[in-house]
């Protein structure tokens, strides 16, 4: 059955299960009310984000059965599958954000794609949270990609809370894994409990924040956690009656040699994102799942001011703010309709509002707002700030876009991030040339690509974070705008905007790199580098020239 969504036809096929009332919600709960907390899950492939996101769901009520959150990861998974469905079905917005209430807390989670859809907007929703939960596989500490991530949270202080999962199987040490933590990423490690052993001489959790062991109950079925014991401390000999002797004795001098040697939590520097409290659990068999969300709860900030000009704004501010972090394309030709995500920075958006477009100058009335409540989508009534909402438009919103209802602002410091894979646009057919640099531009500034044109010759340079862009690129080129585009590998496999305090210096340095020199697609000096060597050569002769890998916007 077909429904219209800001005069964008949706029907059953676009998945957004819009729905008149909030009929999931107890008409009772008024969410204005609640207190909220607007976070990210950063991890490598297959540390279990999947599956701490569907345990977080869970433990808070929102979802009765494991296993609604994995489906889509499998199937998000798989490229061709991706293709295909968003292809057939048009937006998906399925994971991009989850909304769950626990107490008086509303949560909201945003996905940040990972596997072949790790793009730009896996960086970008990082803007968009004011915290973020670290997971870290116990066998194989700090990957490249939670590494990646984790830089983009240091650039903006994002508090961090480190869950190190599945420690029911061998893993490394958790004294290891700390101090790889405190080391790699130049973070102080707060433990905030225990594992006794881990893999098959795992006995449990000990608690440092409670005092409690989350016990080991073996059944048929395997591990589980049994019933909460309380102990005086770890000394208690109740601990000895919960596992072998030699395990409660390994706890006792790992523990307290753990609580010696790491910093006590410190609420002022994990706010600074100088320290992290980390929660040892596994995700699978649901251990330390609840001492990590009562850590959100407790530590991780409510929305916080945002940068903005003429001056930061405050959540508590009564005028409707947001910005754009994120706009999910159609795949389907016949529709150009997308949805644009929004941050609520401040004020209370109610449904039918009309807000103002700071880049355009153009008021948009705001009829269908989205929100996500567990997997359903529904229309929201009222979003305030820490909120995401969806809006339906027709290509209107892009990333970056200030939405206000009055008055002049504008957001800044959203980043954009130094593509890592660059090709060279090649067009078989030269009566499409006008057509392909309308479509490259036009992705470009929706965020899709990043488009480089060099100074010297005509082979247009596109750059993007994840290998999928480029599909999606193709495919849309293809599709709206008739082109048939191919790539092939460019000569440079780095980019960095070139920027310097003296201007003299900054232009000599162009004057003589003119050859290797390109625009961005708002005209910033961009430099082409063909490797790392490369690059530090560069830092090495010019240092009065600063290549940067984030340009923040202004
Ligand atoms: P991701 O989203 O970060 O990519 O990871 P995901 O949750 O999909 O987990 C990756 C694999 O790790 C899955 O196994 C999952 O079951 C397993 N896993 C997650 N948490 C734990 C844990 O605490 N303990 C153990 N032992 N395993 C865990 P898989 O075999 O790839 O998939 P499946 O067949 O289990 O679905």
């Amino acid at each position: 059955m077909a429904q219209l969504i800001d005069g964008v036809q949706a029907d059953e096929a676009l998945r957004l299960a819009v729905r008149d009332e909030a009929q999931d919600v107890a008409p009772e709960l008024d969410l204005s009310a609640l207190e909220r907390r607007t976070f990210a899950i950063i991890s490598h492939p297959d540390a279990g984000k999947t599956t701490i996101t569907e345990k977080l769901l869970q433990a808070a009520g929102a979802i009765r059965e494991a296993g609604e959150v994995r489906a889509r990861g499998d199937s998000r998974r798989a490229r061709s599958d991706w293709m295909a469905i968003e292809q057939q079905r048009g937006i998906s917005v399925t994971s991009s954000v989850m909304t769950f209430r626990r107490g008086n807390i509303l949560f909201n989670l945003l996905d940040t794609p990972g596997h072949q859809d790790f793009s730009e907007d896996t960086y970008r929703t990082l803007t968009a949270v004011d915290s973020a939960i670290m997971v870290i596989d116990a066998a194989k500490g700090i990957e490249a990609q939670t590494r990646k991530l984790f830089e983009v949270c240091r650039l903006r202080n994002i508090p961090i809370l480190t869950f190190i999962n599945k420690v029911d199987r061998e893993g490394l040490s958790p004294f290891e894994l700390l101090d790889e933590i405190a080391d790699k990423l130049q973070l102080d490690v707060s433990p905030q409990n225990w594992p006794t052993g881990m893999g098959g001489l795992f006995h449990g959790l000990y608690d440092f924040r409670t005092d409690r062991l989350q016990p080991v109950a073996s059944d048929a079925d395997g591990t589980m956690p049994g019933d909460d014991i309380a102990c005086r401390g770890l000394d208690d000999p109740v601990l000895d009656r919960a596992m072998p002797p030699e395990a409660a004795a390994a706890l006792r001098e790992e523990a307290g040699l753990a609580r010696a040697a790491y910093p006590q939590f410190d609420h002022d520097a994990f706010r600074a994102g100088d320290l992290t409290p980390v929660f040892f659990g596994s995700a699978l068999k649901l251990f330390g799942v609840t001492a990590l969300l009562d850590g959100l709860a407790d530590h991780a900030p409510p929305p916080q001011p945002q940068p903005a000009r003429p001056a930061s704004v405050s959540p508590d501010e009564p005028r409707v703010s947001g910005f754009v972090f994120k706009v999910q394309a159609n795949m389907d030709p016949n529709h150009r309709d997308r949805v644009a995500f929004v941050r609520i920075c401040s004020g209370t958006l109610k449904r039918g509002m009309k807000l103002n477009n700071t880049r355009v100058g153009k008021a948009i009335a705001i009829h269908n707002p989205i929100t996500f409540f567990a997997r359903d989508r529904e229309l929201a009534d009222v979003a305030q700030a820490g909120d995401i909402v969806g809006i339906p438009n027709h290509g209107t919103l892009r990333v970056g876009d200030t939405l206000v209802e009055k008055g002049e602002l504008s957001f800044t410091g959203l980043p954009d991030f130094a593509p890592e894979i660059l090709r060279r646009a090649r067009l078989d057919d030269p009566m499409k040339v006008k057509q392909m640099r309308r479509g490259l531009g036009d992705l470009a500034e929706e965020g899709v690509i990043r488009l480089f044109r060099p100074s010297i010759g005509s082979h247009w340079i596109v750059g993007a974070i994840g290998e999928l862009q480029f599909e999606v690129l193709t495919s849309r080129l293809a599709q709206e705008y008739g082109v048939a585009l191919g790539f092939e590998e460019s000569p440079y496999g780095i980019a960095r905007w070139v920027r310097a305090a003296d201007p003299a210096e900054l232009k000599r340095f162009l004057d003589s790199h003119r050859s290797v020199m390109a625009d961005d697609q708002d005209g910033a000096p961009v430099l082409l580098i063909r490797n790392e060597w490369e690059l530090s050569r560069y830092g090495k002769d010019w240092p009065g020239i600063e290549l940067a890998s984030v340009r923040e916007r202004q």
